[in-house]
């Protein structure tokens, strides 16, 4: 099994002083940013577009940028991610008109493809193309704020997915979005998540090194 990432939510940094506050999660020990891309229209909403990802990487951040699209239409934007930088693509299949061309289109433009998966959102989409995704997303919040509270009842989707992604036998990433902390985080890696997208739990903390390890102690145990 590929070992666990920690990915922080840049939603929850502070957006005045971007790189700075990037460069710091990752020196405490982030594996992976994770950028959520909000329309005011899939959901209610609003941050950044692909020109902030470029300014990113044009301002020096190396480590893998994990895009994560609340947008409808999907497709117009997965060109323009890819090239400032996205490294993984990610979105929701209600948001979009053909699930297979949008994942085809992000594997096309270089990218690592996946699907996000709401709360309420059946595992029935993920029929016809676990041949394809390289990560699966289950939201344990609805999708558009931080700080929320990590739903219950995703631990038993963790699991169902989980052992949907062992049967299919390939390497797929099972990430995990939305109230998750230190104090859940062994659960939510012991149903079978391994990359883990944190948001108000570390940059609401004055040491985000803290945060991670804390983070890291729980997931070791
Ligand atoms: C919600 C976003 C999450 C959010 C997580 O729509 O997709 O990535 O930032 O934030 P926390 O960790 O605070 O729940
Ligand atoms: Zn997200």
């Amino acid at each position: 099994m590929s070992s666990f990432l920690i990915a922080p939510s840049i939603l929850s940094a502070d957006f005045a002083r971007l790189g700075e506050d990037v460069d710091n999660v990752l020196a405490a020990g982030a594996d992976v940013i994770h950028f959520d891309v909000m329309d005011n229209h899939y959901v209610p909403n609003l941050t950044f577009g692909p020109m902030v990802c470029k300014s990113l990487r044009d301002y020096g951040i190396t480590a893998p940028i994990d895009v994560h699209l609340m947008i409808k239409p999907v497709d117009t934007l997965i060109p323009a991610f890819a090239e400032a930088g996205a490294d993984i693509i990610t979105f929701h299949p209600e948001a979009s008109e053909h699930v297979d061309r949008s994942i085809q289109l992000i594997k096309d433009s270089g990218c690592k493809a996946g699907l996000v998966l709401n709360p309420a959102t059946p595992l029935s989409v993920l029929d016809f193309v676990m041949d394809k995704v390289d990560v699966i997303l289950l939201m344990s919040v609805n999708p558009g704020f931080g700080g929320q509270s990590f739903i219950p009842g995703t631990i038993d989707k963790i699991k169902l997915v989980k052992q949907r992604i062992v049967e299919s036998g390939r390497d797929i990433r099972l990430e995990v979005d939305g109230g998750v902390k230190a104090d859940n985080i062994a659960e939510i890696a012991k149903a079978g998540a391994d990359m883990f997208v944190a948001g108000s739990a570390i940059f609401s903390k004055p040491d985000y090194k803290v945060a991670i390890d804390e983070m890291r102690q729980a997931l070791a145990s």
